[in-house]
């Protein structure tokens, strides 16, 4: 039998109704920020994700979807948005058009990780990017917006994590010091630890081995040597989120797992979603814009994996969906008035009611177990001594009520039914 490919889901019809909840929410918020939706293609060149999310990352390094076309041009399924809107907002010169541009996303993502839950290799993110403009502001408001956006969720078991990375310069006297600590332990570091120490020395504190985290007992870290702008920035940020009542907490281990940092960046881990419990990451990237070719423009974003997020709100039992139900139910009683059914559904749907009946030539007791299992509020008989006499017989499934309406007299039904 043909399966889907490890690490990908299908969402069917009965999960639909909660991705659509959260995608309302998420296109709500967002616009109540003035962020504009952007779509770009799920594979571009290779290219933009080296150079942008950096060579010695794992997602470069491992995970991503590359092929090469029939063209021999390398190209690779989109592991993260931030780099292809900043292509676009190159390509389309988004910067001449308007001094900041708030933008936001949904999209599927993929990365050839090992599956696990909340880890898959085709998943979903929402994300905004905000490009333009250095203010602490906006850093402020993209977590106020994720946050917010997780609240209208009802989770409550967050922890919003905040550090700094400070600029580059800083950022390569402390990497040198870090490696300095760790120089007399390099032998007890593992494998990979010891990789990473020549070529991404910050994210040995990612590290899930225990040895590794006693190494790094006592270590410097990062937030203690950035330069003043970035520490000054962080302030206003961490002001802004306490007077907006967010809880937060300053973790100098939180490295993120993408080069294009710089100055503050944060993570949302919930406690509910067992090891993969990042529910969101981002932060300032004020130098990837010129890294890439554009004009100078720094810019502050996030993603937030809609899986994760979404098994969360499982876990916390946080919302329920009210029952799903359809306003009509037509029931023919006899069979030659099909095309008569055919074209009074036709009629109610132009009118946004939304309808059902039978295609199946079935009983009139199957008919009435299947209005049941979609819930209908009305069922509408069309057939039997009443069709005869010119009426169609109209039942509201609530109150058990029935009325007789002429057969001509559908707006009747239009009135009744609609909401
Ligand atoms: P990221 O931390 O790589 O950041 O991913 C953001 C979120 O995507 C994670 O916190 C997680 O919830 C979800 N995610 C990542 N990988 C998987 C996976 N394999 N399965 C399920 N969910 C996953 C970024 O992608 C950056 N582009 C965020 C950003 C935007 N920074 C600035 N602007």
């Amino acid at each position: 039998m043909l399966k889907a490919i490890t690490g990908t889901k299908d969402i069917l019809p009965t999960d639909i109704r909660k991705w659509k909840y959260l995608e309302k929410i998420v296109e709500e918020i967002f616009t109540s920020f003035n962020y504009k939706e952007i779509r770009t293609p799920v594979f571009e060149e290779t290219a933009l994700f080296a150079r942008s999310i950096g060579e010695e990352t794992d997602i470069v390094g491992k995970e991503m979807y590359t092929f090469l076309d029939k063209g021999k041009t390398s190209l690779t399924l989109k592991p993260e948005m931030t780099a292809s809107v900043v292509r676009a907002f190159i390509e389309h010169s988004l910067g001449k058009q308007q001094s900041l541009n708030k933008l936001f996303y949904i999209s599927p993502m993929f990365r050839q990780e090992r599956p696990q839950a909340g880890r898959q290799r085709q998943f979903h993110q929402f994300g905004g990017e905000a490009l333009g403009s250095t203010s602490p502001l906006l850093d402020a408001e993209i977590i106020i917006i994720v946050y917010k956006i997780l609240s209208i969720l009802g989770l409550k078991d967050l922890a919003v994590k905040l550090n700094s990375l400070g600029v580059p310069e800083s950022r390569e006297n402390y990497k040198n010091l870090l490696r300095e600590f760790l120089k007399s332990s390099k032998d007890k570091l593992s494998e990979d630890s010891k990789k990473r120490l020549d070529q991404n020395v910050l994210r040995i504190f990612d590290s899930k081995i225990e040895s590794d985290q006693e190494i790094l007992i006592g270590a410097p870290y990062l937030i203690d040597y950035i330069d003043e702008e970035s520490k000054n920035d962080f302030e206003v940020v961490k002001n802004l989120l306490m007077q907006s009542s967010i809880p937060f907490e300053i973790d100098p281990k939180l490295v993120r797992g993408l080069d294009y940092y710089t100055k503050t960046t944060f993570e949302i881990v919930s406690g509910k979603v067992g090891s993969q419990s990042a529910l969101c990451g981002g932060g300032r990237y004020d130098l990837l814009v010129s890294q890439l070719g554009g004009d100078p423009t720094p810019g502050v974003g996030f993603a937030a994996g809609m899986e994760r997020i979404l098994l969360a709100c499982e876990n916390e039992h946080s919302f329920n969906l009210t029952e799903e139900n359809i306003d009509l139910y037509i029931i023919i009683l006899n069979k030659d008035l099909s095309s008569k059914v055919f074209e009074l559904a036709l009629k109610f749907r132009e009118s946004g009611i939304i309808v059902d009946y039978d295609y199946l030539d079935r009983s009139v007791k199957a008919q009435m177990r299947e209005a049941n299992k979609f819930s209908a509020r009305y069922v509408l008989f069309i057939g039997g001594d009443e069709f005869q006499s010119g009426k169609l017989n109209l039942k509201d499934m609530k109150s058990g009520e029935q009325k007789l309406i002429g057969l001509d007299n559908y707006q009747q039904i239009i009135h009744l039914v609609g909401k």
